[in-house]
């Protein structure tokens, strides 16, 4: 019973949540491993949409979720998110690793200062401090969810905490500090007190069900969005690759099945270089048939076609055991279909993704053109039954990246999908 761990191939949004949701159903633990709130994922049941940005997206399973170290924690988000299931009926069997990191109101002041003075070389944060509560935890500022459930604890590195931040927020970037220490002390034991049940050491109860029950490890973010390997500083502060689980959760290297999500066109949120962009007519439909703006940040995502220069950097990260393709209904209607199959790049060709920022800037996509299809294909149900042009693009990029696609998303709800 091998452990399955999801993850993103583009730059996130590819409808994890959906298909996390899919597979939870056949498992026992859903475990979230990295990122925050700047995450979000979109599960649609009976044409009611469930958001979710903290809680695993096997909530609706109703399985036993957990939250492992790897995670940054905005106790006010996870408690609304648990309390928006509880008022439907759902108390959720949650467990919060111990060791994992609290956002802080001063890490979303500082992620909103550093932004703001990086003019036109902004990153396009989020700027909900995920990138600061990673600093501070790779630093040993943080404070752990042990520390939030602990007053006195709490009281002691907060006073430290504080004193600290508040003088660099105010002498280096002027920005001015409203809110007193006791403000943020008085609301963050709270917060602390109403989650104390759910704590808990991710680690130890992953390890103890490893081969007896079935686990699915969430990914959140996207590969490009890796704060190593993705297109830094364009990406997020933290690693979002299949390997990266064994630490983010804490248990030793073994073969998991890797799943990789990949959208069936490209988007991304947010600034930084993206080679198979449309700025065009194709961008404006493939933006709003997809309905593609982001669920937390509520901008707009940057649209292109599907990059195998990409996704074969994905791969070679990852080592996809399989892929889930999402929101090919997205493409129907088009009269054709591009797929980028190699970049340009100072006079060369080449299909290897660039491990620099400066030569990716300066890629032009090469494409390949397919042929689109015209009928609806958000009803089928059987792999057969999709068009023949639908089949020829699904087998093309099996075919590109010699891994098999396994799951086809034809729609946002959880009934719209094919097992092939
Ligand atoms: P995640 O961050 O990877 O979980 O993805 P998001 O939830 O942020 O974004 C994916 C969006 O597409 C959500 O609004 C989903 O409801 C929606 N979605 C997922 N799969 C499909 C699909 O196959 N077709 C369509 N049209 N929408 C989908
Ligand atoms: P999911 O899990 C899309 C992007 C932000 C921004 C950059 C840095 O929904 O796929 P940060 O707030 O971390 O400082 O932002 O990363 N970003 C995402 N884009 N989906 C996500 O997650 C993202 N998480 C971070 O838009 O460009
Ligand atoms: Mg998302």
């Amino acid at each position: 019973m091998l452990p399955t761990v999801i993850i993103g191939a583009q730059w996130g949004d590819e409808g994890k949540g959906k298909i996390v949701d899919l597979l939870a159903k056949n498992s026992d633990i859903v475990v979230r491993f990295n990122g925050g709130n700047n995450a979000g994922h979109t599960v649609v049941v009976k044409s009611e949409r469930f958001p979710l940005s903290l809680l695993p997206s096997g909530v609706l399973q109703k399985k036993k979720l957990f939250i492992s170290q790897g995670v940054v924690i905005a106790p006010d988000v996870l408690l609304s998110e648990i309390d928006f299931f509880k008022k439907r009926g759902v108390e959720v069997d949650l467990l919060i690793d111990r060791r994992s990191n609290i956002i802080m109101p001063y890490h979303r002041w500082l992620d909103a200062a550093t932004e703001a003075s990086k003019g036109d070389k902004k990153v396009g944060s989020l700027k909900l401090g995920i990138g600061y509560c990673y600093e501070d935890r790779n630093n040993r500022h943080g404070i752990r969810f042990e520390d939030l459930i602990n007053p006195k604890i709490l009281k002691v590195k907060l006073e430290i905490e504080f004193e600290l931040v508040k003088k660099r927020l105010e002498s280096v970037y002027n920005f001015k500090v409203d809110l007193k220490l006791g403000q943020i002390y008085k609301e963050y034991k709270t917060y602390g007190l109403k989650l104390k049940k759910y704590i808990g050491d991710v680690s130890w109860e992953v390890y103890k069900s490893l081969g007896l029950r079935k686990i699915i490890f969430e990914g959140a973010h996207g590969t490009f969005l890796d704060g190593n390997f993705g297109t830094y500083p364009y990406t997020t502060a933290v690693n979002t690759i299949s390997g990266s689980v064994f630490s983010y959760v804490g248990f030793p290297p073994q073969k998991l099945n890797v799943l990789g999500i990949v959208k069936a066109y490209t988007t991304r949120v947010g600034s930084g270089p993206f080679p198979a962009e449309l700025n065009d007519d194709t961008g404006t439909f493939l933006q709003e048939r997809g309905k593609e703006i982001g669920t937390v940040s509520k901008r707009k995502r940057r649209c292109g076609w599907l990059d195998m220069v990409m996704l074969k950097y994905a791969n070679r990260l990852n080592g996809f055991d399989c892929l889930a393709l999402t929101k090919l209904d997205v493409l129907t209607g088009l009269p054709f279909i591009k797929i980028v199959t190699s970049y340009q790049c100072g006079g060369k060709l080449t299909e290897d993704f660039p491990s620099s920022l400066t030569e990716l800037e300066k890629c032009k996509p090469i494409f390949k053109s397919l042929p689109g299809w015209h009928d609806t294909i958000s009803g089928i149900k059987r792999y057969q039954n999709l068009p023949k042009n639908c089949r020829l693009y699904i087998e093309t990029i099996e075919k590109l990246l010699k891994v098999p696609v396994k799951y086809i998303s034809v729609g946002a709800e959880r009934s719209e999908i094919i097992i092939k």
